[in-house]
């Protein structure tokens, strides 16, 4: 079982710094395979990528999460003891909890929340004489319909601050030293602030409607009876508000997308709201956000030549499966209407996981991530007008998370009636 493209742990790490996002996209063309072998002393690691590997990773009967995270991640990112690390019956349970959340009915609720703080933006943005940074302005604006969303008290004293700390625990996520440093800072300054929350819900001190995350997380008993650990319910209701304002980064690559593709941004402001999905699709496709999953091996079993052993670790490569030969055509370019062909299918698109919703761990906002983006669409296309000055409009790959230098700088807003 042999001809699997292999290579050192050293040349991979020096890759992945150079390169970041496409470091196991570049490797499968060049090797021309979707699949490869970091040879790493007394661990297998595999990279793979492409449909028919992401249709491997999700079968639960061959991959586990336990492990697979990194605690680097854990304790920025994601938390401890979150539904991402959790496996079986454990994770089912938890996944029904944040699911049963993401209603349609619920996902309206927030649409409108964005749609109001859209509005208020649009008018302070127009009074505005000097420029404003969207990037900025997003992730409060965000951050303030997430929290009325998931039943987070917000003074509007506090957003500014709050904003910044959840996206300094996603900018932690590739990152060392300082931006790490700050990713743990933030960590623990949203977790003490939500882990309060929580146990003024459970001792009556606050009250918060019925089906917000909020009320689901505090009040939410585990099959002995108990009510989940404070800590860990803070980490999951943070896992409902946080990504909501990581959401600024599409929103960004979308305003991007517009500016570069001004046939586009006639067709979203003219058409229907099927073309304004079939962009969305392709901002999240085009646009890096996820570079890769990681799994451990539940128990052994052989794939494509390649002996899997138990416990080996296996990246699943999100940004070449989105831009993978055997599903796209042209993957390099942004053209929305490639999405007017695309199969459905839970494997080859994969910006935010694969596989099921409730099964898998396939990201439990998708579809709110895509009514974020239609609604920010609506606005920038429709409601208002803007004027883009020169700024450094380039994102690094080897950055991850990665987005505009400049963040997105608009001047001369006006508001469209
Ligand atoms: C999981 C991406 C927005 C909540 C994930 C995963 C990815 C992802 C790649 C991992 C899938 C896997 O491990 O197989 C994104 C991106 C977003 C986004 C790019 C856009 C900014 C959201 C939103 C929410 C959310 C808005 C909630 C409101 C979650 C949760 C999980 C998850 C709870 C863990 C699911 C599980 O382990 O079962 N997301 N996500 N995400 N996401 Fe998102």
């Amino acid at each position: 079982m042999r001809n699997i493209p292999r290579i050192s742990a050293w040349s991979s790490a020096v890759g992945l710094a150079r390169e970041g996002f496409p470091f196991i996209y570049n490797r499968c063309r060049r090797f021309q395979s979707d699949i490869f072998e970091i040879t790493v002393p007394f661990m297998k690691v595999v990279c793979m990528s492409g449909p028919e590997a992401s249709r491997i990773f999700y079968d639960p009967e061959r991959f586990v999460r336990q492990g697979a995270i990194p605690k680097r991640i854990q304790r920025t990112l994601f938390g401890e003891h979150g539904v991402q690390t959790l496996d079986d019956a454990a994770h089912r349970r938890r996944k029904e909890l944040f699911m049963s959340i993401m209603t349609p009915e619920n996902i309206q609720r927030l649409s409108a929340l964005m749609h109001d703080h859209w509005q208020v933006g649009i008018r302070k943005w127009a009074a505005t004489t000097g420029p404003i940074v969207l990037f900025d302005e997003v992730k409060e604006l965000l951050c303030r319909a997430a929290c009325a969303w998931a039943g987070v008290p917000l003074n509007e004293s506090e957003v500014k601050q709050r904003a910044q700390q959840f996206w300094e625990r996603v900018d932690a996520f590739g990152a060392v030293g300082l931006r790490h440093l700050r990713g743990r800072k933030a960590r623990h300054q949203t977790e003490d602030w939500i882990r309060s929350l929580i146990l003024g819900i459970r001792e009556g001190r606050i009250t918060v409607p019925e089906g917000t995350s909020a009320y689901a997380m505090a009040l939410h008993r585990e099959p002995d009876g108990k009510p989940l650990d404070a800590q860990v319910a803070a980490v999951e209701l943070i896992n409902t508000v946080r990504p909501i304002v990581a959401i600024a980064n599409y929103i960004v690559f979308a305003a991007l997308a517009l500016h570069k593709h001004p046939e586009c941004r006639e067709v979203l402001r003219n058409g229907s709201a099927e073309d304004t999905e079939l962009f969305v699709q392709e901002v999240r496709r085009y646009y890096p956000f996820a570079p890769f999953l990681g799994a451990k091996v539940r128990s052994a079993f052989d794939w494509r030549n390649m002996h899997f052993p138990k416990g080996a670790m296996v990246l699943l490569d999100v940004y070449g499966t989105n831009r993978h030969p055997d599903t796209w055509e042209r993957p390099l370019e942004f053209w929305p209407n490639r999405f007017r062909q695309w199969d459905g299918s839970a494997y080859n698109f994969i910006p935010q996981g694969g596989g099921d919703h409730y099964k898998n761990h396939r990201c439990a906002g998708e579809w709110v991530t895509i009514e974020a983006l239609n609604v920010a669409l609506n606005y920038l296309t429709r409601h208002m007008e803007y004027t883009v000055p020169p700024q450094d409009l380039s994102f690094k790959l080897s950055r991850m998370p990665t987005y505009p230098r400049s963040g997105f700088i608009l001047s001369q807003v006006r508001e469209i009636k």
